[in-house]
């Protein structure tokens, strides 16, 4: 378990799979994720068998404090480690929606990029957000995430083309944004 303010991260179970389903079938979380086909449980399932393999991605579940116990709200992850160069790419989601703008994904950030930088001696770590989620943005800038660049209209969603924006923090960036909280 790794702890942040009000969140905490584990491992994901094969349990969680039925959460995933419904979280990425709703278009209201899809619609900011790279993912746009309906998702299948078997297609869940061969994507966790592969997990197990995985060498250059660690993924958690994020819960919640809430009412006195733990609620599962998401899944946040570090993808593509390049153990060489040391960067890695993050992705995370809030597929509760009623969790959204309540500060969790904030806090489970900065636990994944204390867990990147502080254990697995990572460098950089970058991402990509859709230029029509300034929730993200901010999230992330509020995590020490700087804009980098924009790949213009690198996204055609729902029958038009967006701007996708690269953020990346290095590692004494995120020590200088958890002292500014
Ligand atoms: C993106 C996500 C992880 C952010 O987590 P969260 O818990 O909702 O975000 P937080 O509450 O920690 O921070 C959100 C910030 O954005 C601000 N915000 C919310 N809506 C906004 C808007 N429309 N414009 C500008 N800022 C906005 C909030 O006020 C808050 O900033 P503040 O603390 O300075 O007031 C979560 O909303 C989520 O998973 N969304 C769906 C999937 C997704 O977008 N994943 C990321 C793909 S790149």
């Amino acid at each position: 378990m790794y702890y942040g303010d009000r969140i905490r991260l584990r491992a994901i179970e094969r349990e969680d799979l039925p959460t995933f389903v419904r979280w990425f079938n709703d278009p209201e979380v899809r619609r900011f994720l790279l993912m746009y086909q309906p998702m299948s449980r078997a297609s869940e399932e061969r994507w966790f068998e592969g997990l197990q393999d995985q060498r250059d991605e660690h993924l958690f579940a994020i819960e919640a404090s809430a009412d006195g116990g733990w609620v599962h709200i998401g899944n946040c992850g570090l993808h593509q480690i390049d153990w060489k160069n040391r960067h890695a790419v993050l992705g995370i989601v809030i597929g509760e929606k009623a969790f959204w703008g309540k500060g969790y994904g904030t806090d489970a950030v900065r636990t994944m990029l204390r867990f990147a930088f502080h254990e697995l001696n990572l460098h950089r770590v970058e991402l990509e957000v859709f230029d029509y989620n300034p929730r993200a943005q901010r999230c992330y800038e509020k995590a020490g995430f700087r804009l980098e660049g924009t790949r213009r209209q690198a996204l055609f969603r729902d029958g038009e083309y967006h701007d996708v924006h690269l953020m990346s923090v290095l590692r004494h960036e995120f020590a200088g944004a958890r002292e500014r909280r």
